[in-house]
């Protein structure tokens, strides 16, 4: 019986927020499993000294996602080192914390705040679909007809936002929101795309954090009660690349937690 299965080894990934946290945990993972790999980070992040650690499989893009030039660059990297492009992972985000006003100072949620959070994680994401599907589309089909695969990071707070995180949650439910009409735009070139929600993970994102506030935050995780750990995120994110089955769906990777007000 053939299998359907697809392998990692010997597919090319563009990885953007792969400096650091769970982008840093599925480019490493991606290239242990055999796949090339471009880092697609911001120029003053951790990229190129990761690439060179990660060795001659892997490669950087200083890049500001928000920009149409810096991306469509990338894009050109990618074609030029690594030949073609199969998976392109979303992890690049930034944080927000705001509540909608502030009753005591008579003052509203910062414009530029909400406008940065979406402009970074929704925009973001949607500037680099946008250029990685046409160079995935000229991939030859698999025996399934697939092309390639696109996974983006929301966040449970697209579902159980917490007190100020109007604008995070906001941005993130734009990539929840965005899953399956994109499945469906690119169904007809054999392209995947699914977005996994995260709980709380242990990051530099969350490492910013007061050690007490990420312990407390811990405790209200189900199962296991303790922070996610960015290899678990990649496990996932090799799991979808490899099952053809999974399209147009957003997988929440939580421990069960549904955060509280
Ligand atoms: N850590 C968590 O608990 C958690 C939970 C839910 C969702 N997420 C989401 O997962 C993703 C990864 O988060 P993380 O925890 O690994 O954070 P992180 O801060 O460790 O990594 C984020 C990376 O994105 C990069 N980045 C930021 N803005 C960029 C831009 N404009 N262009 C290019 N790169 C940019 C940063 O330089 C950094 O390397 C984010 O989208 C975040 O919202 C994280």
């Amino acid at each position: 019986m053939s299998s359907s299965i697809r392998a990692v080894k010997g597919l090319v990934a563009l990885v953007t927020g792969g400096a650091s946290g769970l982008g840093e945990g599925t480019a490493r993972r991606l290239i242990q499993q055999g796949a090339s790999v471009l880092i697609v980070d911001l120029p003053s992040s951790n990229g190129q000294k990761l690439a060179e650690e990660l060795g001659e499989r892997c490669a950087f893009a200083p890049t500001d996602i928000t920009k149409e030039t810096d991306v469509e660059e990338a894009v050109k990297v990618v074609k030029t080192k690594f030949l073609k492009l199969d998976i392109a992972v979303n992890c690049a985000g930034i944080g927000s914390a705001c509540k909608i006003y502030n009753f005591r100072k008579n003052s509203p949620h910062s414009l530029d705040d909400f406008v940065r959070a979406l402009n970074v994680n929704t925009i973001g994401t949607f500037n680099i679909i946008r250029h990685a599907v046409g160079l995935m589309g000229k991939n030859q089909p698999d025996e399934d007809g697939q092309k390639g695969v696109v996974i983006n990071t929301a966040s449970i707070a697209a579902y159980d936002g917490q007190r100020g995180q109007v604008a995070y949650s906001a941005s993130k439910g734009g990539v929840v929101g965005m899953t399956l009409p994109l499945a469906r735009d690119l169904e007809c070139e054999g392209i995947r795309c699914c977005t996994i929600a995260p709980g709380l993970f242990d990051t530099p994102l969350l490492s910013k954090l007061p050690d007490n506030v990420r312990k407390e935050l811990a405790k209200d995780v189900p199962f296991p009660k303790r922070l996610g750990k960015p290899e678990e995120f990649a496990n996932l994110v090799q799991c979808i690349i490899e099952n053809p089955m999974l399209n147009g769906c957003v997988i929440r990777l939580d421990g069960a937690l549904r955060m509280q007000p």
